[in-house]
C-alpha cells in the first residue's frame, strides 16, 4: 500500500511539473496580443518593389485597378488632386489602397463624391485622404495603404503596405 501512495505521489509531482511547464508555454504563448504580434509579423516582411503605374495613367479622382503585393491581393491607386497623409508624387496627391475590406473581406467600391471607400457587407467606410482611417463601421483596422514611391520617369512603385491584409497571416506569402 506505502509504495503504491509513493507512486501515485511521484506521479502527482510529474504531472504537477508538467503543468507548470504547459501554464509557462501558454503564458508565453499569449503574452503577445495578436496585433502586436502582426506587427512584429509585418517589421519582419520583405516587400517586393512593384512598377504599378506610370502617373500618367492616372485620371484624376479614378481608381486605376492594381494588385499589391501579388496579384491575388486587389487594391487601387488615386490621384486625389490635393495633398493628403501618405500621397506620393510631386504633389503628395497618388495613394494607394487595398480594396478588400479588413473587417470580413468584402470587395470595397470608391465613392469619388466624399474620397471614401464603401462596404456592401456592413457598410464600413474609409477616408483616401486620412490613409485610409475608417470612417464608420464594424472593422477594427483601417484600409491598408501602400508606400508608393514614383521616380523621375513618373513610374509608380510600391513597396509595403501599412496594415495586415484582410485573410493573411503575413502581407508577403
Ligand atoms: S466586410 Fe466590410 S464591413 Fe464587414
Amino acid at each position: 500500500m506505502e509504495r503504491c501512495s509513493k507512486l501515485v505521489d511521484i506521479g502527482r509531482r510529474q504531472f504537477l511539473r508538467g503543468s507548470a511547464f504547459a501554464a509557462a508555454g501558454v503564458a508565453t504563448a499569449v503574452s503577445l496580443p495578436t496585433q502586436a504580434k502582426a506587427a512584429s509579423a509585418l517589421a519582419l516582411v520583405e516587400y517586393p518593389s512593384n512598377k504599378l503605374a506610370n502617373v500618367s495613367d492616372l485620371k484624376p479622382n479614378e481608381p486605376f485597378d492594381v494588385g499589391y503585393p501579388d496579384d491575388d491581393a486587389p487594391g487601387v491607386l488615386l490621384k486625389l488632386g490635393t495633398r493628403v497623409q501618405g500621397g506620393a508624387g510631386p504633389d503628395g496627391d497618388i495613394v494607394g489602397f487595398s480594396t478588400v475590406c479588413p473587417h470580413k473581406g468584402f470587395p470595397l467600391t470608391y465613392n469619388a463624391d466624399d474620397h471614401s471607400f464603401n462596404c456592401p457587407g456592413h457598410y464600413s467606410r474609409f477616408d483616401a485622404d486620412a490613409g485610409g482611417q475608417q470612417i464608420w463601421g464594424q472593422s477594427t483596422a483601417n484600409l491598408p495603404q501602400y508606400a508608393l514611391r514614383i521616380d523621375d520617369k513618373g513610374d509608380i512603385y510600391a513597396e509595403g503596405v501599412d496594415e495586415l491584409l484582410y485573410g493573411r497571416l503575413s502581407n508577403v506569402l
